[in-house]
């Protein structure tokens, strides 16, 4: 199945990622199968996102005789987590682009407010010349990506991807509003969020399961 394109969404809906993600939101998933799906979805989803880069041909010798090849053009790029969760999708980004920076930004909702409160930011220098891909497996209110973002503006970055596993539309509209300029790339966007922020139906909390805390 081809993508499917809204006003700068991509839901990536390819059998496999579909399929993965319903075996994430059983709720009787190990935590180990849950850890390991998401790595595999993310590197499904790092082959749509990545799929417009750009390339440039570099002189190499193969074992026979000089050719020029194709290779990644410009800096390396820079995935950005959004802790913890981020986590879980940054392993199989890295899989897949092994070269990569990465950017670690410490943002836990506040479960009364729902409001992003920032601990942690760490990102590799020159943004401004890096396409950057932020992850995070839920976008749910939006606050936490949307905060995250800011921030990553606020120290250069210019060229930034979102790319999460599921959405709620709420977030994707809020994420949209705030930041036009940064594609969403999604394995789905679900019904809605409740009144606690979670994203229905869902698969919970995604630190959660990943990590088996409560
Ligand atoms: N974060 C999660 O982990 N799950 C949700 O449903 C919403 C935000």
């Amino acid at each position: 199945m081809a993508p499917v394109s809204l006003e700068g969404v991509t839901v990536v809906q390819h059998p496999l990622i579909q399929h993965k993600l319903t075996i994430m939101r059983d709720k009787e998933t190990s935590i180990a199968s849950f850890r390991r799906l998401l790595r595999e979805i993310a590197h499904l989803l790092c082959y749509e996102v990545t799929r417009d880069l750009e390339l440039e041909n570099i002189p190499i010798d193969t074992p026979m005789q000089a050719m020029e090849a194709p290779a990644l053009k410009g800096k390396k790029l820079v995935f950005a987590s959004i802790l913890r969760a981020g986590n879980g999708l940054l392993e199989g980004m890295l899989d897949l682009v092994p070269a990569a920076r990465v950017a670690h930004i410490g943002i836990y909702r506040d479960h009364e407010t729902l409001e992003p409160v920032e601990y942690y930011f760490k990102a590799p220098s020159n943004l401004e010349d890096r396409l950057v891909i932020v992850v995070d497996p839920m976008l749910a209110t939006a606050n936490s990506a949307t905060a995250a973002i800011d921030k990553l503006k606020e120290r250069g970055a210019n060229r930034i991807r979102f790319l999460c596993l599921l959405a709620a539309p709420e977030g994707v509209e809020r994420f949209r509003n705030a930041h036009p300029d940064v594609p969403v790339f999604t394995a789905a966007i679900d019904s809605h969020l409740n009144e606690k922020g979670y994203i229905v139906p869902g698969l919970g909390d995604a630190g959660d399961r990943m990590y088996g805390t409560k």
